[in-house]
Parts: structure tokens; C-alpha cells; sequence
């Protein structure tokens, strides 16, 4: 099986890589991959030298580079986006290109090339803020940022080109993932290393908002489910096991590493910021996929590998972050 990864060197696109080696060790794997401010090369370079193991730096923008990449695979698996709610804020631009267009330019690399399947990486996030119950698979989208609602767009015309033209679509669907190698703009590792750095951590408005939260190894095993057991056309979420307050996470993270809470410092509220997500994964539990991973027991897992890979994301904090934090914590 020949599998070309997109966006294989961000955050759950490395988990998945390192997960699939490890659990299909015959398996080749192709990373294509833009290497944007989002991605670390450290994050790959243990993959190098790995038998079945091929990088290319690659851009999904580029139809030509991606019709070369998509040659010769059997299947597609698209982690390739924008992905951080705050950045799309400041500038929506690169997440329609990305999400849309880029995903767009996928679709059709692997329809000319006769692809047997194409897995495309949704999020929770397409179904909006849920006041009560559970998001389900054919509930309408109501995504709110620009993020959400580029990622929907992208959902929409992959199923249709299911419907169209007979590609093998699958979509998944996750709710908010934490683990290893996520980049330090993202709320967990964020408050994990600002704590570490004896900075304050600002908790958007009052800190109530609700996250479906799941430790990315459940969210890969799950990915591996429904690459190989879902139907083309289906839409499966993969859902955490738990719901949690911000406030709460903050808590646990600053306790855990020997920091006040009074370091967790209310700040002005994101715009249309969600109050909560929360998935119904009873479609893909039937096919035998289940969470595993306590949320606190992940937590300290996670608190433990930012405590011994300091230089991973150190490296990520540099003047470009720092510019991009004084603009989004300005306020
Ligand atoms: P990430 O930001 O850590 O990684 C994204 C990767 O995509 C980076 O390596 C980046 O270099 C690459 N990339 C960006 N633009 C590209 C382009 N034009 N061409 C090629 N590569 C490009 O993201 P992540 O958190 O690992 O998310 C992966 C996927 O999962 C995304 O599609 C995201 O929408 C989805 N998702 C994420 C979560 C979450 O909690 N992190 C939850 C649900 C769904
Ligand atoms: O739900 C899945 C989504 O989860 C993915 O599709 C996105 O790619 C991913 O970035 C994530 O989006 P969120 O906006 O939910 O995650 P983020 O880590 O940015 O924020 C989590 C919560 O923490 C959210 O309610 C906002 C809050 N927050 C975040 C930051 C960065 C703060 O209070 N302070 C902060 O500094």
C-alpha cells in the first residue's frame, strides 16, 4: 500500500505517519508537505532513512507539483490546511486557498490519476457551537470563523466529487486533538509552554467554553478505522471522551507544572468564539474504534513531552511568532 500524506509534517499528520509505521510496518508513505510556519523539520527528520519513507516539500496550491506527488499512490490523505482559528481571524485569505483551493487541486490530481481512496481530515468545527446534544454526521454545517467555514466548503466539494464523478471519498471529522508535536500557538501547548516560561496565560472571555478534547494517538487510531473499514461517501466522527471547560485545562496545566493560577489572566473574548463542540462517534464505534486515553493521564503525557523537547518548540517561538502573539493578544 502506497499512501501519500498531505500535511504530513504538522501536528496529527506526523502522529498518523508515526502510527502507521508502526502498526503497518509494509506500508510506504509519502509526505508532501508545504513546510509552513506550522511545521518543524525536526518533526520529520526521524522519519528519514525509514524503509517505505519519502518527503517531498510540495505545496497543494501547486496543481503541477501535486499531479507529480500523487503518481504511483494508491491512497490520499489530506491533513494539508490553515488550521488555526485565531490566524484566520487576522487573515482569512490563506485559509480559502489552502483549504479550498488546495484541497480542490487534490481532488482533481486524484481523480485524473484513479487514486482508490482519498481521506480527508474535517474537524467538529464544521457543525458550530452546540448549545445541547451531540454533533452527528448529517446535522446541517453551521461552521463560524473563517477556519471553520473554509474547512466546510472543503467537506462539500470532496463529497461531490464522490457524488460526481465517483471518487472514493471519505471525510473525518475530530473534535479539538492534543498531544506531541502540536504547535505552541494552539491552546494546550500554548499554556504548557508559556507556564514553563513563568508567562501568563490568556484565557479568552470567561474561560467557559467547552472543548470535546482527544489525545491525538485515539484520533489516529480512529483515522486508521475509517481509512480502511469506512465507505466511500461517508462522513465519520471521531469524538474524545470527554468534555472540558478552558478554565479547567488551564488549571490542571498550571498546577501540574508548579505555576499560581493566578498566572491565567482573562482576556477579550475571539470573535464568535464557540461556546461548545460536542461529536456523536457511535457510527465509527460500531466499526470497533474506541478513545482510550484518559484526558488528565494524556494531559501529563503531553505536560511530560514539552518538559523534554524544550528546543522542538522553542524553535517554533521565533520573531514571527512573537510578532503574530502581539498582534492576536493586543488586545
Ligand atoms: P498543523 O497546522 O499542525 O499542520 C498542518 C500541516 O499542513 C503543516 O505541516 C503545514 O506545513 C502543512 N500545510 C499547510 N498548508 C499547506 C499547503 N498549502 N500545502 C502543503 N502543506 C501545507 O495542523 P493539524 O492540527 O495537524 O491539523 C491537520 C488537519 O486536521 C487539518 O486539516 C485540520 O483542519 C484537521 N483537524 C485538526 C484538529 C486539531 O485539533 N488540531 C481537529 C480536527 C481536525
Ligand atoms: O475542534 C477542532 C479544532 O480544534 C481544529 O479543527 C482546529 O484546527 C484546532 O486549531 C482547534 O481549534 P480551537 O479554536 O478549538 O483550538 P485552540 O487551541 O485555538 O483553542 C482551544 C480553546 O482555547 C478555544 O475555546 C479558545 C481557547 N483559547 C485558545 C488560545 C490559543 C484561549 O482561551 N486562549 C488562547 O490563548
Amino acid at each position: 500500500m502506497k499512501i501519500l500524506v498531505t500535511g504530513g509534517a504538522g501536528f496529527i499528520g506526523s502522529n498518523f505517519v508515526e502510527y502507521m509505521f508502526r502498526n503497518h510496518p509494509n506500508y510506504s508513505i509519502t509526505v508532501f508537505d508545504a513546510m509552513t510556519y506550522a511545521s518543524n523539520p525536526e518533526t520529520v527528520a526521524k522519519f528519514k532513512g525509514r524503509k517505505g519513507f519519502r518527503f517531498i516539500k510540495g505545496d497543494i496550491n501547486n496543481t503541477a507539483a501535486v499531479n507529480r506527488a500523487i503518481k504511483g499512490h494508491d491512497w490520499v490523505v489530506n491533513f494539508a490546511a490553515e488550521t488555526h482559528v485565531d490566524r484566520s481571524i487576522l487573515g482569512p485569505g490563506a485559509f480559502v486557498e489552502t483549504n479550498v483551493k488546495g484541497t480542490f487541486n487534490l481532488l482533481e490530481a486524484a481523480r485524473n490519476s484513479g487514486v482508490k481512496k482519498f481521506l480527508h481530515i474535517s474537524t467538529d468545527e464544521v457543525y458550530g457551537s452546540v448549545a445541547g446534544g451531540k454533533s452527528k454526521e448529517g446535522d446541517m454545517l453551521e461552521p463560524t470563523s473563517p477556519y471553520s467555514s473554509s474547512k466546510a466548503a472543503a467537506d462539500l466539494i470532496a463529497l461531490s466529487y464522490f457524488r460526481t464523478f465517483g471518487l472514493p471519498v471519505i471525510i473525518t471529522r475530530s473534535s479539538n486533538n492534543f498531544g506531541p508535536y502540536q504547535h505552541p500557538e494552539k491552546f494546550i501547548p500554548f499554556f504548557i509552554t508559556r507556564a514553563m516560561e513563568g508567562a501568563e496565560l490568556p484565557l479568552y472571555g470567561d474561560g467557559k467554553n467547552v472543548r470535546n478534547w482527544i489525545f491525538v494517538e485515539d484520533n489516529c487510531s480512529g483515522l486508521d478505522t475509517a481509512l480502511h473499514k469506512g465507505k466511500p461517501g461517508e462522513v465519520y466522527n471521531i469524538g474524545g471522551n470527554v468534555e472540558v471547560p478552558n478554565i479547567m485545562v488551564a488549571q490542571a496545566i498550571a498546577e501540574s507544572l508548579g505555576v499560581k493560577t493566578d498566572k491565567i489572566k482573562r482576556v477579550k473574548d475571539r470573535p464568535a468564539h464557540d461556546r461548545r463542540y460536542a461529536l456523536d462517534s457511535s457510527k465509527l464505534k460500531k466499526m470497533g474504534w474506541k478513545p482510550r486515553f484518559d484526558f488528565f493521564e494524556a494531559l501529563g503525557i503531553t505536560i511530560a513531552w514539552y518538559t523534554h523537547n524544550r528546543d522542538w518548540w522553542l524553535a517554533l517561538k521565533d520573531k514571527k511568532f512573537r510578532e503574530y502573539c502581539r498582534k492576536n493578544y493586543k488586545k
